[in-house]
C-alpha cells in the first residue's frame, strides 16, 4: 500500500485525473490511497491569499512559505501519528532530476509520498530548502503548474505496486523495464486494411515468438531511441 499525498491549490483537477480506470480499481482494492490536500486551507492570511510579489521584482506571483510549510507539516504529522515514518517530500519543478522508470521503481517501495505542486512563478525558496527532500522534473519543458507532473508521477509509481496491474508480468515486459522499447502488438482480425498480422505470432511457437519480439524491440529502439539502444548494447557487453 502506498499513500500519495498531493499538496495543491487545485485538488479537484488531481482527483478527477487519477480516479479512473486502473487507478480507480487500485484505490477501491486498497492497494493505493490518493489524498489531495488544499494548500489554501493552511494560509493564515485573512483573505485566504497564498501568493505575493517576488522580492527583487519580475513578473508574476510566488507561493508564500507559510501555507506551504504548514500544509506539509500537517500531512507529516498525520503520517507519523499513524505510526509511519516521515515521508519524502517531492517538489515537481523543471529544475529537478528528470523522472524515469528507475526513479519510479525507487519510489514504489515507499509507504507515503508527499508531492508538492507549485503554481504561479513557483514557491519561496526558503520552504523548499527546509521541507523538500527531492526535486523532480517530468521533462525539459515548462507547464503552468505542478498538477500534471504530480499526476504523471502518481500514475507511474502506482502501477508498479503489486496487484495494481492485472497481469503479473506486464510491468516487467513493457518498454523501459529492460532498457528497450516494446515490440509491436496485434489483436483480431488477422487481416485489417490488407495488413496481415506477422506469421510467427500465429504459429504458437513460443521460442520463435520470443525471438521475434526481442528482435523487433531492438529494431524499434535503434530506430526511435538510439540513445537507449547504445546504452543497452554497452550494458549487454558488460554482462
Ligand atoms: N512544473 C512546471 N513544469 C514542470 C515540469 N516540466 N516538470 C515538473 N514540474 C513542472
Amino acid at each position: 500500500m502506498i499513500r500519495f499525498h498531493i499538496l495543491t491549490l487545485f485538488p479537484d483537477m488531481v482527483y478527477s485525473g487519477l480516479n479512473e480506470s486502473i487507478l480507480k480499481r487500485a484505490i477501491n482494492a486498497d492497494l493505493i490511497e490518493i489524498e489531495c490536500v488544499n494548500i489554501r486551507d493552511y494560509t493564515e492570511n485573512k483573505h485566504n491569499k497564498v501568493d505575493d510579489y517576488t522580492y527583487g521584482g519580475g513578473a508574476g506571483m510566488l507561493m508564500q512559505a507559510q501555507p506551504v510549510y504548514d500544509c506539509i507539516e500537517a500531512v507529516e504529522d498525520k503520517i507519523t501519528s499513524a505510526g509511519r515514518k516521515r515521508a519524502k517530500v517531492i517538489y515537481v519543478t523543471p529544475r529537478g532530476r528528470v523522472f524515469d522508470q528507475s526513479i519510479a521503481k525507487e519510489y514504489s517501495v515507499e509507504e507515503d509520498i508527499i508531492i508538492l505542486c507549485g503554481h504561479y512563478e513557483g514557491i519561496d525558496e526558503r520552504v523548499l530548502e527546509e521541507s523538500v527532500t527531492d526535486l523532480i522534473s517530468i521533462g525539459d519543458y515548462v507547464l503552468t503548474g505542478g498538477e500534471l507532473p504530480a499526476m504523471v508521477l502518481t500514475d507511474c509509481i502506482a502501477r508498479l505496486v503489486p496487484g495494481v496491474l492485472n497481469n503479473a508480468d506486464s510491468a516487467e515486459t513493457e518498454s523501459f523495464s529492460d532498457g528497450l522499447l516494446e515490440y509491436p502488438q496485434y489483436s483480431r482480425p488477422e487481416i485489417w486494411h490488407d495488413k496481415a498480422v506477422p506469421e510467427v505470432l500465429l504459429s504458437g511457437h513460443h521460442k520463435n515468438i520470443e525471438k521475434w519480439r526481442l528482435e523487433r524491440s531492438l529494431e524499434e529502439t535503434k530506430k526511435h531511441r538510439p540513445d537507449l539502444y547504445e546504452k543497452y548494447v554497452a550494458n549487454s557487453k558488460k554482462l
